[in-house]
């Protein structure tokens, strides 16, 4: 039995996620909260000839806690999107405390769920997160992820698109380690599953690494107003909450890249931070998953010389953004 839950469910992603979800045949029951529209969308989603069984619940009448009692898994889209010119960092002002709030849910209703950020700027509402959860005593850095799932699922895109081969997709992998904005998204070109031809030139590897850092640019700008990627994020979204439901169910060796608190794995944290050569406390490393959230957070591996500038030059803004959601709930203004 597995309850899945989508705060933020009535939205862009919120709604492509949430079919998704109730289409995983291994969630039980399904849990929408919106501000708006949740119990549309369910009894919607509630038609579909698959087992999940589908309940919307609004803020009024305690409905946070009503949805999130129960919960294994918590999935959050809810949050303003970026429009052009923005970053994803201009979006903290609003949604740092959408999500503190969504937290302080959590921490008091599900603390044993597994948190799942979509929620920007991931860099920082995974510590926002975090910081609520340690306020109520129940922080487990094991539970809390955020999700970059989007960025290695257009790793895997844009390399097929320069390998010619649009059929690959499926199954070329690459990791995309550091966090999920701008420079800080850090593509391991040198380890995907399927290598580069040689004779490439440079500018071509360069702009596929500018590709897949600021692929979401391109969403927003062919948007033009309307939003950022949702029905990719949504796609993503539940790519990798399905790979943390077959670990809550005791599938073995299923490994993704996710932005977690590297205390989440003591002995693999504390190697990863040596390979960074910095003390930072969240970055998005290769995580075996397992049925209590993180088993082992891989290392970087054997990487290139320019990967390695390129992981450095990731390290301030991270430093940065990790600060900025830690000190939200710490020191609120
Ligand atoms: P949207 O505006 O279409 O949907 C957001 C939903 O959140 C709305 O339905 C809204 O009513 C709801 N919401 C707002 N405040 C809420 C609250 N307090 N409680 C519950 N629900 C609340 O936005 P969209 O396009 O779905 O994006 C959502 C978030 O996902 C944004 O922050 C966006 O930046 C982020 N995102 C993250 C990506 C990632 O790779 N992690 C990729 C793309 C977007």
């Amino acid at each position: 039995m597995v309850k899945a839950v989508v705060l933020g469910a009535a939205g862009g992603i919120g709604q492509p996620l949430s079919l998704l979800l109730k289409s995983n045949p291994a969630v039980t029951e399904l849990g929408l909260y919106d501000i708006v529209n949740a119990p549309g969308v369910a009894v919607d989603l509630s038609h579909i000839a698959t087992p999940a069984k589908v309940q919307g619940y609004l803020p009024p009448d305690d409905g946070l806690k009503k949805v999130l009692t129960g919960a294994d898994v918590v999935v959050i889209p809810a949050g303003i999107p970026r429009k052009p010119g923005m970053t994803r960092d201009d979006l903290f002002k609003i949604n740092a405390g959408i999500v503190r709030d969504l937290a302080t849910g959590i921490a008091t209703t599900a603390p044993k769920a597994f948190v799942l950020v979509i929620s920007n700027p991931v860099n920082s509402t995974v510590p926002i997160v975090a910081e609520v959860f340690k306020k109520h005593g129940v922080f487990d850095p094991k539970r809390i992820f955020g999700v970059t799932t989007l960025d290695v699922v257009r790793a895997s895109t844009f390399v097929s698109e320069v390998l010619g081969d649009l059929s690959l997709t499926t199954s070329v992998t690459v990791p995309v380690v550091g966090g999920h904005s701008g420079v800080t998204i850090v593509p391991l070109l040198s380890q995907s599953s399927h290598p580069l031809p040689s004779g490439l030139q440079q500018s071509t590897v360069d702009d596929l690494i500018n590709r897949i850092q600021f692929g979401g640019d391109e969403v927003v700008k062919a948007k033009d107003g309307a939003g950022s990627a949702t029905l990719s994020m949504a796609y993503a979204g539940a790519e990798f909450a399905g790979k943390v439901i077959r670990a809550l169910k005791g599938e073995k060796g299923i490994v993704a890249p996710t932005y977690v608190n590297l205390a989440a794995d003591k002995v693999g944290g504390e190697a990863l931070k040596k390979e960074l050569g910095k003390d930072l406390e969240y970055f998005s490393a290769p995580v075996e998953l397992g049925p209590n959230g993180v088993e082992k957070i891989n290392g970087l591996g054997k990487i290139t010389p320019a990967e390695t500038v390129l992981v450095k030059a990731a390290l301030p803004d991270l430093a940065t953004n990790i600060e900025k959601g830690v000190t939200f709930v710490q020191v609120p203004k």
